[in-house]
């Protein structure tokens, strides 16, 4: 007995895109929100998405001042300028220009971030990503990599491809390590017109970001501009052609938990009622 099999590859197109939204902060920061607004409230296990990016002081100088979170992790990815975090675990750090703080707060944590720079660019990203119901209440952890300690991967293309998690089709595998839903979060810079292909377990959610350019997505080439997300179909390739100037985004996919959210301020649990003991064990210090 045999079968005759047909390999067909999915391809991932563009099924939604969205600029985010302005919003405020912190102590008072000025950034947009891409994931977490009515347009797009969630990308599970995407919670939040915020970009900052400002010459202006008064848009972030106020920073991050000590807040808790219980629940999912936070990611940090700067691109320019400089932030101190701070955290209830004894973790103290500067995040400098493309280094990446990964932190998944758990059963508790409370932390600042603050710019470390009085004047000039700061710009980056912070991502939210859910945990899974059995893991949310797991000691708190922080993963922090500098620049020189992401593999930067340089393809015949002349693409060059910064691995924060995950694994490319080339096999650098990036420094985070994250088993709780399994992440591919690269940074591609691609010359203009040209190519990229990437492959990614085929239910994950995926989304892109345009840092730079614009770039068309998959066999459909629907067209994706500078500062917009673009929402991924399933499917296992993703394929992205660079427009006619140099372009950059951000690739970032991982398990959906497909479990309830409830969301109360800077706490994600399942439930109300989880909710509402975070901010009693907050507000009693037992975070
Ligand atoms: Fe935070």
């Amino acid at each position: 007995m045999y079968a005759v099999e047909t390999q067909t590859t999915i391809t991932r197109e563009l099924i939604k895109t969205t600029p985010g939204i302005p919003a405020t902060d912190g102590a008072g920061v000025e950034m947009t929100r891409i994931i977490g607004t009515p347009d797009l409230s969630m990308l599970d296990p995407f919670l939040l998405l915020d970009s900052f990016e400002s010459d202006q002081p008064q848009d972030y100088i106020r920073g991050f001042p000590d807040h808790p979170h219980r629940g999912f992790e936070t990611v940090t990815y700067l691109l320019e300028g400089r932030m101190r975090h701070k955290d209830s675990t004894g973790n103290e750090g500067v995040i400098e220009a493309n280094g990446v703080q990964w932190m998944t707060a758990g059963r508790g944590i409370v932390h600042s971030e603050m710019p470390e720079q009085e004047d000039g660019l700061l710009m980056g990203f912070q991502l939210w990503v859910n945990l899974p119901k059995a893991d949310k209440m797991t000691e708190p952890a922080y993963q922090g990599f500098a620049d020189a300690e992401i593999p930067v991967e340089q393809r015949d293309t002349g693409a060059l491809v910064r691995v924060i998690t995950g694994r490319t089709d080339e096999g650098i595998v990036g420094p985070v390590v994250n088993n709780f839903v399994k992440p591919t979060y690269l940074d591609i810079a691609l010359p203009a017109g040209e190519l990229f292909e990437q492959t990614l377990d085929f239910f994950d959610n995926a989304f892109i970001f345009v840092i730079e350019g614009d770039v068309k997505v998959g066999e459909q080439a629907r067209s994706l501009g500078k500062k917009r997300l673009g929402v991924l179909s399933d499917g296992e390739r993703v394929a992205i052609t660079a427009g006619k100037s140099d372009s950059r985004f951000l690739l970032v996919a991982a398990q959906p938990l497909n479990e309830p959210v409830a969301r109360g301020g800077p706490f994600v649990m399942n439930t109300r009622q989880e909710v509402l003991q975070a901010f009693e064990d907050f507000r009693s210090n037992r975070l």
